[in-house]
């Protein structure tokens, strides 16, 4: 369902390029090991020099930020740094103030160039930001965690919070490059990078046999940040989104399989109050009951939750429901954003590698397949 894309460079095997063919919002996602060196270097064949912000988090700042500042001021760049805390409570409209006053400071202009240095916090922060800043400028994306190398920076989708929900405020806004460096991963928490991987095994699940059946096979060098099985692993899953994307910029309908496990997922990180799981853990425990209610509703044999949950397993991600009440899930899947007309769309699996978004699903079904599973303690 998705193309191939050639290396970025013949000669350069240490970087391969996936392209996102979005008329003039199009762009690339460069993948390589040690290219946070060369952003200043890679972004000159789209901007002329002039003056980039680069936007993060203290502690990546540490690891990072002069490695990238230092390409940026070797090629001409007039360059700052703006660092911002830590965590899911960055992405907010008093945070994005802040940056403005920050650019509006250093006079930056509609010429100016952010930089999200960090992961999915920083990136929905600073594209944000960049929509919003004088009517919109350019940014691009250099992502440093598994999640957002193969998820968040790629499809233009940012947004911060507000209190009453998350992502409920922002815009959709298309980086103009995104540098994918798997280095940066070797940094990053074991908790961090499983629960990034969870997002590959579900590239897998909704669009590519192939890939599921390679992450089955290869799972300890996976785990063990082989590069050239990450590479593999990383272009695969940005092709797959850059398809998936070209097809339904505003998800409108189709990018919603990229939700697939999410529905369940939201509400477990929901109930346990976003402290027990992250992201991608909750979306491991979300993909399993997903792929059990697909079962339950005669969509796929029961071959496929049983290989799910033993490649999430092998992974080192959850696959049990944590103790909740399953009336409970029920309300809050109904308060899920992806609600419509007080239906639940549910994307179920057929077979390993494709889909259907489906609508019917009744709510008995739905907790049938709750109470069946051991770890519910209350009905
Ligand atoms: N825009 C989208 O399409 C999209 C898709 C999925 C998720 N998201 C958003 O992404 C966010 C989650 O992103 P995330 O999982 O990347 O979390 P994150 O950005 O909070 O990063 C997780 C932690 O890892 C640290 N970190 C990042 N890179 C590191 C590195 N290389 N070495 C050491 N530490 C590092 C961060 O400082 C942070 O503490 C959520 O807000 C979610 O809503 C957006
Ligand atoms: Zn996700």
């Amino acid at each position: 369902m998705y193309a191939e894309q050639p290396s970025f460079k013949e000669n350069n095997k240490n970087m391969q390029r996936v392209g996102i063919e979005l008329g003039e919002r199009s762009y690339d996602i460069l993948i390589g090991s040690g290219i946070r060196k060369q952003v200043g270097e890679l972004l000159k064949p789209i901007f002329e020099p002039s003056r980039v912000i680069v936007i993060t988090h203290p502690s990546i700042n540490n690891l990072y930020g002069e490695e990238v500042v230092a390409n940026f001021i070797e090629q001409g760049w007039t360059t700052d740094i703006i660092e911002v805390p830590e965590g899911e409570s960055s992405k907010s409209l008093g945070q994005a103030e802040k940056l403005y006053d920050h650019l509006l400071e250093l006079n930056c202009d509609r010429k100016s160039i952010l930089v999200a240095l960090g992961g999915g916090v920083i990136g929905d922060l600073v594209g944000f930001v960049a929509a919003t800043y004088q009517r919109g400028i350019p940014f691009i994306q250099v992502p440093t965690t598994l999640l957002s190398l193969v998820d968040s920076s790629v499809g233009g989708k940012t947004a911060v919070n507000h209190p009453k929900g998350k992502n409920m405020i922002g815009a959709f806004y298309q980086p103009r490059l995104v540098v994918a460096d798997l280095e940066t991963l070797q940094t990053l928490s074991q908790k961090e990078y499983r629960a990034g991987l969870a997002e590959v095994v579900k590239y897998g699940v909704i669009a590519d046999a192939n890939l599921f059946e390679f992450l089955e096979t290869n799972y300890e060098k996976i785990i063990n940040l082989d590069q050239n099985f990450l590479t593999h692993i990383v272009k695969t899953s940005c092709a797959i989104k850059a398809s998936v994307v070209e097809k339904d910029e505003r998800e409108s309908h189709y990018r919603m399989i990229l939700n697939f496990g999410h529905t369940f997922g939201h509400a477990i990180e929901s109930l346990t109050e976003y402290s027990q799981f992250v992201h991608g853990e909750a979306v491991a425990i979300g993909m399993v009951l997903a792929t059990k209610l697909s079962h339950s509703a005669g969509k796929c044999s029961e071959d496929v939750p049983r290989r799910l949950e033993a490649l999430l397993k092998n992974l080192g991600l959850p696959v049990n429901m944590p103790a909740l009440n399953s009336s409970a899930v029920i309300k809050s899947l109904y308060h899920d954003k992806k609600t419509v007309e007080n239906k639940i769309k549910f994307i179920l699996v057929k077979e390993i590698g494709s889909i259907e978004i489906v609508d019917q699903v009744s709510e008995a079904e739905i907790l049938k397949v709750l109470r069946a599973n051991l770890f519910i303690t209350k009905s």
